[in-house]
């Protein structure tokens, strides 16, 4: 086989035609009410205790954290009303090995950093009662309250022992009162039910919070009386009504027992080779932490064969995730001259004219695919709640720096949705999300001030 050949097989098998898209959405929207069910399902679809929409006229101050895939932030927020709000923050790099570390220096970590930040905007003023926190944690942790969050299993690379099964707000909070912060987590976020509510706060529009990144997963509000799991959780009088319930769906879990995504040897290896074999199918095929990965794993497959950067030693590629998502992503934009420079910088490989054509074609085939079928889960929302118009509130690297991939995503909703208008008119639209573990987080801490107060009284 030549490497053209090889190539033109890979294509049709990331290829994904208009008919799968809809045959994967479809199955998308019954695996949604699945896990809505008493007996759940595959996708957790976890009620996140948000129990308002926001009016935008939420006020006061409060911190926020966001444990993301690489860094932590650390932010305050002052909510104005009339949707305005500001904010200060500050990026502390989580070390690499701590991803797979002990649980203790985590929690000392995030701690340390948050300590660290509260002295810089408050000094050494003495505050008269604790700072209120929303700490906004991005794996999948069920809830039964809003200040709680057991860890269900760890995503993204993530794994540190004896964390799964357990609370981590406590985990936190005794963390931070070990120095002494004057700090209180009063409420876990998802990051994309924080993206949903900073976004309608500021824009009613708002029908769902995406976070295409490092992860990817939504968040939408359903109406409590339709979410058969909660029976028992609630009292009855707000489980018959309209009373809207935000989900963070984590529907990176989506078809874990595989029925419908077409997924390739390149995706069951990384899998296979992953700290969770058969978790997040979905996600490990679209997410950013992976796209890199899917590149690099189809390149020595033709080097096995001996079709490409032929009687070269390539021991750097043979690292496992050698390459990030910035690889394909920053081939993408440049044109394929721009391959020879990286590959002989990063790898010292030698490429022919022919191999970087191909491997700038293969990052698009890849990104493509990614922004196609990160779209199911976006229509699937959709079709389940009857949203014909609005905007789907976007953030996460893929989303803001992947070429291309809001143009393809909006192509793959017309292809499910058949809209037969311009691009321009579509009426469900991806849209740059306002920032979601600071504002977000914020605004859920006030809403459920309110809540909490109104119950008191
Ligand atoms: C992973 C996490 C989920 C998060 C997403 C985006 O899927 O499990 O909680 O929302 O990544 O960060």
């Amino acid at each position: 086989m030549s490497l053209q050949e090889a190539f033109e097989k890979t294509k049709k098998e990331l290829t994904v035609t208009p008919e799968k898209l809809n045959e994967i959405t479809n199955h998308f929207v019954s695996e949604l009410n699945k896990g809505l069910s008493k007996t759940g399902g595959n996708i957790p679809m976890i009620p996140g205790w948000v129990l308002s929409y926001p009016t935008g006229d939420e006020t006061g101050e409060y911190l926020a954290i966001d444990l993301g895939g690489t860094n932590l932030r650390v932010v305050r927020v002052t909510l104005l009303g009339n949707s305005k709000f500001t904010y200060e923050s500050e990026k502390y790099a989580i070390p690499g090995p701590m991803r797979t570390g002990k649980s203790e220096d985590l929690w000392n970590f995030i701690a340390d950093s948050l300590d660290d930040f509260v002295k810089i905007q408050y000094g050494s003023a003495k505050l008269n009662s604790k700072l209120p926190l929303g700490f906004t944690f991005s794996y999948p942790a069920s809830q039964n309250a809003i200040n709680e969050g057991i860890l269900q299993r760890w995503t993204k690379g993530f794994d540190i022992e004896n964390v799964e099964g357990h609370d981590v707000v406590p985990l936190l909070q005794k963390a931070i009162d070990s120095k002494n912060t004057p700090v209180e987590v009063v409420a876990l976020i998802n990051d994309t039910t924080g993206t949903l509510v900073a976004s309608k706060y500021c824009d009613p529009s708002t029908i769902m919070g995406l976070i295409f990144g490092t992860g990817c997963n939504g968040a939408y509000y359903d109406i409590c009386k339709d979410i058969p799991k909660l029976e028992g959780k609630l009292p009855n009088d707000i489980l018959n009504d309209d009373s809207p319930m935000a989900i963070n769906c984590e529907y990176g879990a989506f078809d874990n027992e595989w029925a419908v995504l077409p997924r390739t040897k390149y995706d069951i290896q990384i899998d296979n080779e992953s700290p969770r074999p058969g978790q997040q199918y979905y996600e490990k095929m679209i997410a950013g932490y992976y796209l890199g990965e899917v590149l690099r794993l189809i390149l020595l497959d033709y080097y096995s064969q001996n079709l490409i950067f032929k009687n070269q030693d390539i021991k750097p590629l043979q690292v496992p995730f050698a390459m990030d998502t910035s690889f394909p992503s920053r081939i993408e934009e440049h044109s394929a001259t721009f391959v020879e420079k990286l590959f002989l910088d990063s790898f010292n490989i030698k490429t022919t004219e022919e191999e970087r054509n191909i491997i700038h074609d293969l990052c698009l085939l890849i990104g493509t695919r990614s922004a196609r079928l990160s779209v199911c889960g976006v229509a699937a929302i959709c079709k389940k709640r009857n949203y014909t118009s609005g905007h789907c509130a976007s953030d996460g690297s893929v989303f803001n720096k992947y070429p291309h991939f809001k143009e393809r995503a909006h192509e793959a909703l017309n292809d499910i949705f058949q809209w037969n208008t311009d691009p321009k008119d579509y009426p469900i639209t991806l849209i740059h999300a306002e920032d979601g573990s600071g504002v977000g987080a914020a605004v859920i801490a006030c809403l459920t001030e309110k809540r909490l107060l109104a119950n008191k009284s």
